[in-house]
């Protein structure tokens, strides 16, 4: 990590977060744009806010920074809040429409953004050898405890694609709620195309665009980071993205991923093989 000035940041962030709770956009927007010469790296995640703000670029992904800090201080609580408080069921989805299918058994498994391994958890005793990665130590420590993988490691989902030393193709690979955090999911598709033996499954959630969601800027067949500071995806985007990444669409399916301010949150949970 590069050092940077904490206490300047944390100035900085603050002053930008009462510009934008106040209504002061182009004032929200200096003071992020400071957070990130203070820090390049971004651990606030000062671009998604510029770009849910719409004033600023959509970047990449969410960026490594600040998915890391994000989900270390968040590990703790993930459970109780994200399952027990909001409904998150995603991983007994991805399972269901796996089952739905007819595919209740796998050779080897590969969860990216593994968290505390509520996907490990889902598919126990179906998948022979299962891997899981997630930048969040915090969270692979949780779902080191819960036993569900054979191996886990800490890393870059895309990264850790292309650069795994195990050359053993996977019959499974999966991504719970981790799309909202990538933008343009072509890099992504076609790593794990790359990754998949001829057949083999991809099972992802995304977020859509919900009512008061999204800043509009990526339009209904798009993506755009929403003003919940993630990625959501539009359905025609996401089929035409794995159709150009030569998957076939198995099953797409609407799902409500949790509760958020009181309301579902829309997305997609797909089911996509590889190859025609
Ligand atoms: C909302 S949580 C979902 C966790 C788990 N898949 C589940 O369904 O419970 C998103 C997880 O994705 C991880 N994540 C986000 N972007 C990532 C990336 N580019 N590479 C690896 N992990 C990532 C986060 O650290 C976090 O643990």
């Amino acid at each position: 990590m590069t050092a940077f000035d904490e206490a300047a940041l944390d100035a900085a962030y603050r002053k930008a977060l009462a510009a934008e709770k106040a209504g002061r956009a182009e004032a929200a927007a200096t003071g992020y744009r400071a957070c990130l010469e203070i820090d390049p790296e971004d651990h606030v995640g000062a671009r998604l806010r510029l770009a849910a703000l719409g004033l600023g670029e959509a970047p990449a992904s969410a960026g490594d920074a600040y998915v890391t800090t994000l989900f270390d201080q968040q590990a703790d609580a993930f459970e109780d809040i994200l399952v027990r408080q909001l409904g998150y069921g995603v991983p007994g989805l991805a399972a269901e429409a796996l089952s739905r299918l007819g595919f209740e058994h796998f050779d080897r498994g590969l969860d990216l953004g593994c968290g505390t391994g509520l996907v490990g958890a889902a598919l126990d005793g179906r998948v022979d050898e299962m891997l899981g990665v997630d930048l969040s130590e915090n969270m692979v420590e949780i779902a080191f405890d819960g036993g569900a993988y054979d191996h886990l490691y800490i890393g870059e989902a895309l990264e850790f694609l292309e650069e795994f030393e195990e050359v053993e193709p996977f019959d499974l690979i999966l991504a719970a709620d981790v799309l909202p955090y990538l933008g343009d999911l072509s890099p992504l598709l076609a790593r794990v195309a790359g990754r998949l033996a001829p057949e083999g499954l991809f099972v992802a959630s995304t977020e859509t665009f919900g009512e008061g969601a999204s800043n509009g800027a990526g339009g209904e067949s798009g993506f755009a980071v929403g003003r919940d500071h993630r990625f959501h995806h539009g359905e025609d985007y996401v089929r035409a993205a794995l159709e150009a990444a030569e998957f076939t669409i198995l099953a797409f399916e609407p799902i409500t991923v949790r509760m958020q301010e009181g309301r579902p949150a829309p997305g997609h949970l797909f089911v996509a093989r590889r190859g025609g």
